[in-house]
C-alpha cells in the first residue's frame, strides 16, 4: 500500500472529515492501541486530526479494553504494545500504532505507512559504567533485553559471539545481579540507566510510533484507512 495508498492519501489530504463513511451493516474502523506512553501522545494527536477519542480516556479507569467511538465509526481495542503488531496482522483489527522496536522485532506481514513521531526513544546498547565489556576478549557475553531478535541482528552485524537472555522488564537490573554483561532496551529521558549507573555503548535504532495496516484491511476498507492517514499526516506534519 505504501507507494499506491500514500499517493491517494495526499490527494486527499484536504478533504472535508466525513463521518462515519461507512456503508450500511459495514464494522466500525477497529483500531488497536497499545497502553502506556504511546497512547497518551496518541490521542492528542487523533484529536487534532479531527477523531476525539475522549472515551478511551474517560473508560481507562474502568478497565474498559473494548471502546466504541460511534460518533466516528471507530472501535478501539487497547492492548499490550507487543500484541498489536498480531491484532493487526489477523485482521482483528484493521489497523493500530505500534513502536518501531517493535514492529522490526517481530517482522510480521503489515503495512506501514505513517511514522507518528510519538513515543520517542532509542534503542541502545549500555553496560555497567565500571565494568565496560571488551569485545575482543574472547570471553563468554551474555545480552540481556526484550528484542532478542533485534540484538542478535545488531551482534551478528558486528560478528559478535553472545548468549541472548530474553527478558520481559526491568531489564537494567540484569548487568548488576549477574544475570547479563550488557542489555539491549529502550532509553527515553536516560533516568532508569543513570539510576543504575549503566552507560550506553551504542545506539542500534531510532524508535517512534508507527501506524501499522494488515493487508486484507489496506485492500477491503481503504477508503476509511485512507482518509483516516491522510488527517493523521496533516496532523503530524502541521
Ligand atoms: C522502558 C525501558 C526502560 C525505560 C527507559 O521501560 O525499557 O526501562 O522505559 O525510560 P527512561 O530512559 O526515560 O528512564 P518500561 O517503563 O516500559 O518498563 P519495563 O522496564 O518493565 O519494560
Amino acid at each position: 500500500m505504501s507507494t499506491v495508498a500514500a499517493k491517494k492519501v495526499k490527494a486527499k489530504a484536504k478533504a472535508a472529515p466525513k463521518p462515519a463513511a461507512a456503508g450500511a451493516g459495514a464494522a466500525p474502523l477497529t483500531i488497536a492501541l497499545p497502553r502506556g506512553r504511546i497512547l497518551e501522545e496518541a490521542l492528542p494527536l487523533f484529536k487534532r486530526a479531527g477523531f476525539d477519542l475522549g472515551a478511551v480516556e474517560k473508560t481507562r479507569a474502568g478497565r474498559k479494553l473494548i471502546i466504541p467511538i460511534p460518533e466516528h465509526d471507530i472501535r478501539v481495542l487497547i492492548v499490550r504494545d507487543a500484541d498489536v503488531p498480531a491484532y493487526v496482522e489477523h485482521g482483528a483489527a484493521d489497523l493500530g500504532i505500534a513502536g518501531r522496536d517493535v514492529l522490526e522485532e517481530q517482522g510480521r506481514d503489515l503495512y506501514e505507512p505513517l511514522d507518528l513521531r510519538i513515543g520517542r526513544c532509542r534503542l541502545v546498547v549500555a553496560e555497567p559504567e565500571d565494568r565496560p565489556v571488551d569485545e575482543m576478549a574472547r570471553v563468554h557475553l551474555r545480552y540481556a533485553t526484550k528484542f532478542p531478535e533485534l540484538t542478535r541482528r545488531h551482534l551478528q552485524a558486528r560478528g559478535v559471539v553472545a548468549e541472548i537472555i530474553k527478558l520481559y522488564g526491568s531489564i537494567e537490573i540484569s548487568p548488576l545481579v549477574g544475570l547479563a554483561d550488557r542489555i539491549v532496551d529502550l532509553v527515553s529521558s536516560g533516568e532508569t540507566l543513570r539510576q543504575h549507573r549503566l552507560r550506553e555503548v551504542e545506539t542500534i535504532m531510532q524508535v517512534s510510533g508507527r501506524i501499522c495496516v494488515g493487508r486484507a484491511a489496506a485492500k477491503l476498507r481503504s477508503d476509511r484507512i485512507d482518509e483516516l492517514l491522510a488527517r493523521l499526516r496533516a496532523a503530524v506534519e502541521g
